[in-house]
């Protein structure tokens, strides 16, 4: 059966992951999340202490842990750095806080979109991110771009840190996602952006299986495209 690779990228909060998980699991292809990629260097790089121009030590630090992914008895994706379990460490706020200059050092990117493209290569794949039309699969069949109100985001966040007792500030959470919107699309080394060929949603006050269903109307017609 014809198999093809979709793009979700979009700011912080937007709903990238929560759909491309649905999505993954109804058209029974690869998910992958690569915001947990930059989590993980990000993870790495507080437990060892590094700062921002330490790129050599942060790469090494990588080398002796390399990121994977596996399944829990509950089916959920859990992200590994060497043998070390650490899903939900890379959601809490001190990775949160610094992931955006460790995912702006190009030598990082670099390392982690040949990881992305090699798992792609594989077959169908869902990939989400900010990158991911614009550097990681520009030859992906769908791209989507998702946006959302900061308000709207900040809630969804507040919620699910609620959920997974990270304890959290609504007011924060704007501003952090603001700053951080703002790192991730004004970095030099592909910038959060649209590719030309996205098609923008804008799921404010939109439900998830709004999103789902229009994201997957779209990948129909491809697919049945003789
Ligand atoms: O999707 P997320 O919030 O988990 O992503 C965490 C950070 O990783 C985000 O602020 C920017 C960075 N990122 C990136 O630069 N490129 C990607 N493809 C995915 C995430």
């Amino acid at each position: 059966m014809k198999q093809i690779k979709i793009a979700i990228d979009g700011p912080a909060s937007s709903g990238k992951s929560t759909v491309a998980k649905i999505l993954a699991e109804k058209l029974r292809y690869t998910y992958l999340d690569t915001g947990a990629m930059y989590r993980s260097v990000t993870y790495l790089t507080l437990k060892e202490g590094l700062s921002e121009g330490m790129v050599e030590e942060i790469l090494a630090t990588l080398d002796q842990h390399p990121i994977s992914f596996k399944r829990s008895s509950q089916d959920q994706q859990l992200v590994f750095v060497g043998d070390e379990d650490v899903t939900d460490a890379i959601r809490q706020n001190d990775v949160t806080q610094n992931v955006s200059w460790v995912a702006a050092i190009p030598e990082v990117r670099e390392r982690l979109v040949e990881m992305q493209r090699e798992i792609a290569s594989k077959g169908g794949i869902i990939m989400d991110g900010r990158d991911i039309g614009t550097v990681v699969l520009p030859d992906a069949e769908l791209k989507i771009f998702l946006v959302a109100s900061v308000e709207e985001r900040a809630q969804r966040r507040f919620k699910e840190n609620q959920e997974k007792g990270i304890p959290s500030d609504l007011e924060a959470i704007k501003t952090s996602i603001e700053e951080r919107d703002y790192k991730d699309s004004h970095r030099e080394t592909s910038p959060l952006k649209p590719a030309e060929d996205a098609i923008l949603f804008d799921t404010t006050g939109v439900s998830i299986e709004g999103v789902t269903d229009f994201i997957l109307e779209k990948a129909k017609e491809i697919l049945d495209k003789p």
